[in-house]
């Protein structure tokens, strides 16, 4: 009888000590089994009253049970143990590592140069003025002196929008922002205005469909093409770092008379001649002259009170020459292997 339970028990204890999951379940199963008031304790004391030479016995099993119990205990304590620094090595981190720095992104090139071109212009009196990017017919062409039909709409080439009948389109130079400002403030006046502007036009190294533009104004009583040079050339000295040859040529712009563009020497082929400057060794940077007195007067300003003079920079003709860049769309191409250089 006394064998049969010590039987049962080891299998039951065994069968416990197999289920268990923890170090925690390992001890109550050895108190349950082989503690002070376990079950081997208890099948011992219902033996108290059997023969001697029984008892011997019984307790030679009972011992034999015990160990053997004990040793399954031990090895499932030990499996226990591996598994729990298995898991402890594989978690295991070492805190201090210093941890990973998040890629800092910086400021697009024509970003930084276009606040630079902001900070040279402001500290020499100039007020940075915004305007729509959305204009209709007369601030972009009307009382720009630039007539319906006018062949000087040609140079232009302008993306309108499908409207009910407002005619808008997206504007083609920075140039309406002239008037929106003057028919707000009164001379003396000087601004520059940078922003986005929009053409119907095929790329190449020099021409983008949207670039931007910085449209300058100066109108006050005695202004002439001389305050319009001084302004240039400080501006290019500061810009690019040293004196600056830059070249007025005749041109013709219905918003300004007399007009002119503004070129420097183009920094790619050190004005020998290339293919961006078109073999001439110049590149055109803006265009500019003294502000139409049509102009003026489509502004609500008296031309025989006020003078001014206009400039329009291609922002982006700016950086390419700061910075010896050869193709304009490399600016918004993405690609980071130009932007990370800046
Ligand atoms: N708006 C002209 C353009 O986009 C550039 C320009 C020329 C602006 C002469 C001016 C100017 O202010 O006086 O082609």
């Amino acid at each position: 009888m006394a064998k049969i339970s010590f039987k049962t028990l080891k299998n039951k204890a065994q069968k416990d000590i197999n289920l268990a999951k923890d170090l925690k379940e390992l001890d109550e199963i050895f108190r349950k089994y082989l503690g002070e008031k376990g079950e081997l304790r208890q099948i011992l004391h219902s033996l108290e009253d059997l023969p001697q030479i029984k008892r011997k016995e019984t307790g030679k099993l009972a011992n034999q049970i015990k160990k053997e119990i004990e040793e399954t205990l031990k090895k499932k304590k030990s499996n226990i143990q591996n598994l729990i620094s298995n898991i402890q090595k594989q978690e295991w981190v070492d805190i201090t590592i210093p941890g990973k720095k998040p890629v800092l992104g910086h400021l697009h090139p024509l970003t930084q140069v276009k606040r630079e071109i902001e900070e040279i212009f402001q500290s020499m009196g100039f007020s940075v003025v915004e305007g729509p990017d959305v204009e209709n017919e007369w601030y972009n062409f009307d009382a720009l002196n630039i007539p319906k039909d006018h062949p000087a709409r040609d140079m232009w080439d302008t993306l309108w929008l499908k409207d009910k009948g407002a005619k808008l389109l997206l504007r083609a130079h920075t140039s309406p922002v002239q008037i929106h400002y003057m028919e707000k403030n009164q001379p003396p006046l000087r601004i520059i205005v940078p922003g986005s502007v929009f053409r119907h036009e095929a790329t190449d190294a020099r021409h983008e469909f949207q670039l931007y533009q910085i449209e300058g104004l100066m109108v006050d009583k005695e202004i002439s093409v001389a305050h319009l040079k001084a302004i240039l050339t400080e501006f290019f000295k500061r810009f690019f770092g040293k004196n600056t040859a830059f070249r007025l040529d005749p041109d013709f712009f219905p918003f300004t008379e007399p007009s002119f563009n503004v070129s420097v020497t183009c920094v790619i082929c050190g004005g020998k001649g290339c293919n961006l400057c078109k073999k001439t060794g110049w590149l055109e940077m803006a265009g500019a002259g003294m502000v139409h007195p049509n102009v003026l007067k489509n502004s609500g300003l008296n031309p025989k009170e006020w003078r001014g003079w206009a400039f329009g920079f291609g922002l982006e003709r700016l950086a390419m020459m700061k910075y010896k860049i050869d193709d304009i769309r490399l600016f918004r191409s993405g690609d980071l292997r130009f932007l990370n250089q800046f």
